[in-house]
């Protein structure tokens, strides 16, 4: 079996569904259900046997030793962070208690397990670490993408917090030998991504009538990946990747902030009009984000190269399937919105 950490969140909640649709190996799935966690993203697999929900923080070290203990997991895959850049700028203090303490807290439980083992075991463990291409810093307009041996350049609090893991990382492999692998993923999209991020927030606030909120001038790039893409990513870094490297995931699909949201707007005018006109009418420019980096792209060749792995998804199929997958969950939506999702645990939880 696995432990998965923040499988509840938007990336690792996609990656258990879609780990469990393509094999038969247990979830362990450890998530503090901070604001951003969602057990209604994991609905479909209420009373599936194969999935083990624990409620806990990944700072818990006597949670995370027992977790160990008792389940064995062969492999971890390690999403649990803060993940907002905005949050990060209003409150610090949770990105470094959660990114780089609670990534240390988990190195070292897995090092003590890890520790323990036989041999051959010793050998098989992986320790995966999710992380971001925000650690490169930002490019000028004609740099190239970020490759692997791109100086770390954080530039706010949560990428500087995911940098701060990431070499925590890296050290518990050239110290201590534990078998890490790590991926620096760019921004992904698709289905439970949090109404709080540019695409679903301009999805939501598009059909409530609200402005759509453009900070600065619009024109800072993104590499947008479909979310589907990033797990199968991690699937083949966890199956075929090498302790101690790491590897740039990346969609190949550079795009300005404004024209996402012109693409949104095109295709909610298409897929459900609205009769006081287009969605773009909407668009708000509005005072930009302090240190705001201007443009990332990763060069993804790498894992490509060694590993077999491409995206699946262009973004012009990925964004029509998630604009598309926003307009039938509307209930997920309004549940976020009003709060109710915070007492989803309670009512299909009570009495088991
Ligand atoms: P998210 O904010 O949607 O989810 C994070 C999850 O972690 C939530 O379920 C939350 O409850 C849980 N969590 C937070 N603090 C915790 C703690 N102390 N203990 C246990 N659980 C805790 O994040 P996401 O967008 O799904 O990102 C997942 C990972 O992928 C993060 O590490 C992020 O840095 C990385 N990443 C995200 C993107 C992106 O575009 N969203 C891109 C590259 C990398
Ligand atoms: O690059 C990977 C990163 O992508 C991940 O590591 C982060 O966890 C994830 O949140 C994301 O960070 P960004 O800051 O790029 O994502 P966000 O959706 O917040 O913003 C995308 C771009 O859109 C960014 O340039 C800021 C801009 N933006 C965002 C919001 C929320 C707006 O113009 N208006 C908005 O209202």
């Amino acid at each position: 079996m696995i432990l998965v950490t923040g499988g509840a969140g938007f990336i690792g909640a996609n990656f258990v569904l879609d780990w469990l649709s393509t094999c038969d190996e247990p979830v362990v799935n450890l998530d503090a259900l901070t604001y951003a966690g969602n057990l209604e993203n994991l609905a479909s697999l209420k009373g599936d046997p194969r999935h083990i929900f624990v409620q806990g923080d990944i700072c818990d070290r006597e949670l995370v030793d027992r977790l160990f203990a008792e389940h064995q997991p062969r492999a971890i895959v390690h999403f649990a962070a803060e993940s907002h850049v905005d949050r990060s700028i209003h409150g610090p203090g949770d990105f470094v208690r959660t990114n780089v303490n609670g990534t240390f807290t988990l190195l070292e439980a897995a090092r003590g397990h890890w520790m323990g083992l036989d041999d051959a075991a010793k050998a098989a463990f992986r320790f995966h670490h999710v992380s971001t291409d925000e650690v490169y810093g930002s490019l000028g307009p004609t740099d190239p993408a970020f490759s692997e041996t791109k100086t770390y350049e954080p530039n706010s609090p949560y990428s500087a917090s995911k940098a701060a893991s990431d070499h925590l990382v890296r050290a518990w492999h050239h110290t201590y030998g534990l078998p890490v692998t790590t991926s620096n993923c760019s921004n992904n999209y698709g289905p439970y991504h949090f109404p709080e991020k540019l695409i679903p927030l301009m999805i939501a606030n598009a059909l409530a009538g609200k402005p759509l909120p453009v900070y600065g001038d619009g024109q800072q790039i993104r590499d947008w990946l479909y979310v589907t893409d990033h797990c199968s990513a991690i699937r083949a870094v966890l199956a075929k990747g090498t302790p101690g490297e790491v590897y740039n995931v990346g969609g190949w699909n550079e795009k300005p902030n404004i024209e996402i949201v012109h693409t949104l707007c095109a295709l909610l005018d298409e897929l459900k009009p609205d009769p006081a006109g287009s969605y773009s009418r909407l668009i708000t420019y509005v005072t930009d984000r302090p240190g705001h980096d201007r443009r990332y792209a990763i060069d993804a060749r790498k894992i490509e190269r060694e590993l077999g792995w491409r995206p699946a998804e262009t973004f012009e199929t990925g964004i029509r399937k998630t604009v598309a997958w926003y307009l039938a969950n509307q209930e997920w939506v309004a549940h976020i919105l009003s709060g109710a999702y915070r007492d989803w645990v309670d009512t299909n939880y009570a009495g088991r």
